[in-house]
């Protein structure tokens, strides 16, 4: 099959996207990637505001293009394709990034590529390691938290995923209430390295019903609760902050460990060659997390994969890479393609309930 190179768009969220991928299904290259996150922009607000998101992708989306291009030396006559993020997102921001994909497509003469954003996240193992179909993915971020087993570019099917938050809104949650500095992840998980995990113990839940489905909503009013009994006039002790932070951190490493090892024993059942976890998004990052699912895979005889942290959260090259699997199948969209706050990629399965801080789930 001959290369080719195309140009990917991002704006479903709070990152404005843009790269260059070349190359063939399951052996491509980023030739560039920029992203411009809005982070400054919502910090006063403690959480994405969609109509300050939209804007700033608006503003900014056309340069971060010019700058991916210029990066990889590529002129748009030199591209086979224009994908971009199709949906689902901030509506707004979604647009965005549709109305400059479709105007570089127009202008240049260019095919356009709608691509779902949760196929981009799971994509993206074949676009860092070339991963072969099928293999299993744990989306864990702070708006997604799903299993999806990977069957092939078009081809999805969800396992479970969570029923209200995501992982990562739990961590910023969590964050808040004990004041550390957002974004919550990184500071919490720094926090639980000082602290007891056993000294207070939050609850599992959905640990004890069948299915690969997860809730970590009641955690953070758990914590509070605890949080309230152990404070002395309104102040907090650092110990005391450490063993909270230690004791949810190890709730949440116990849910998707145990979940993990459920949607492991549904995706074995397809009796794959080389069987594959691979993980995405900024939750991935967390050490105790990613050492309990390298243990369920040893444990499993399951290969372990995570794809550098710049590709695991939201990018345009894995908007890119997705756009050249579906164009190498000979998907192809045009003028009418529209901009989707919700599209479930496996259509099968029931939407998810609840909306998270960074906007509808899918
Ligand atoms: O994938 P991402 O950059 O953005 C989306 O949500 O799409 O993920 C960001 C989330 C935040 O909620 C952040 O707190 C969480 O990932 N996160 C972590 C860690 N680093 C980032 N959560 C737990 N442990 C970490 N080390
Ligand atoms: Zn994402």
């Amino acid at each position: 099959m001959s290369q080719l190179t195309i140009l990917g768009l991002e704006s479903s969220c709070d990152d404005t996207g843009a790269a260059v991928v070349r190359g063939t299904p399951g052996d491509a290259t980023v030739l560039s990637s920029v992203v411009e996150g809005q982070n400054s922009l919502h910090e006063a607000f403690g959480g994405v505001v969609p109509e300050i998101a939209a804007r700033a992708h608006a503003e900014r989306i056309d340069v971060v293009v010019r700058h991916a291009l210029e990066r990889a030396g590529i002129a748009l006559s030199d591209l086979d394709g224009v994908a971009v993020t199709a949906g689902p997102g901030l509506i707004g921001g979604v647009m965005s990034g549709v109305m400059c994909a479709k105007g570089i497509a127009i202008g240049a003469g260019l095919p356009l590529i709608g691509v779902n954003h949760l196929a981009g996240h799971a994509l993206t193992p074949r676009l860092t390691d070339g991963v072969a179909f099928p293999y299993l993915m744990l989306l864990v971020s702070g708006g997604h938290c799903q299993f999806l087993l990977v069957r092939g570019p078009e081809d999805y099917s969800r396992l479970g995923g969570t029923i209200d938050d995501a992982p990562g809104e739990a961590f910023d949650k969590t964050a808040r209430l004990l004041a550390l500095p957002q974004p919550g992840g990184p500071s919490v998980e720094a926090a639980a390295l000082d602290g007891d995990p056993k000294r207070f113990r939050f609850p599992r839940p959905l640990l004890d019903r069948p299915g690969c489905d997860m809730s970590f909503s009641g955690l953070k009013t758990a914590l509070l609760r605890t949080r309230d009994e152990v404070m002395d006039d309104n102040r907090l002790k650092a110990s005391d902050r450490v063993d909270l932070c230690a004791g949810f951190q190890a709730a949440v490493v116990d849910v998707l460990v145990e979940k993990t090892r459920r949607a492991l024993a549904i995706y074995l059942q397809d009796a794959p060659a080389v069987p594959v976890l691979a993980v995405a998004g900024g939750v991935a990052a967390n050490k105790a997390i990613r050492a309990g699912l390298e243990t369920v895979c040893d444990q499993m005889s399951v290969r372990f994969t995570a794809p550098p942290l710049a590709l695991c959260t939201d990018n345009g090259a894995m908007i890119a890479y997705a756009g050249l699997e579906r164009f190498a199948g000979g998907a192809q969209d045009d003028m009418t393609l529209a901009a989707r706050p919700r599209w479930p990629l496996d259509q099968a399965a029931a939407g998810m309930l609840g909306g998270g801080k960074k906007g509808p789930k899918a």
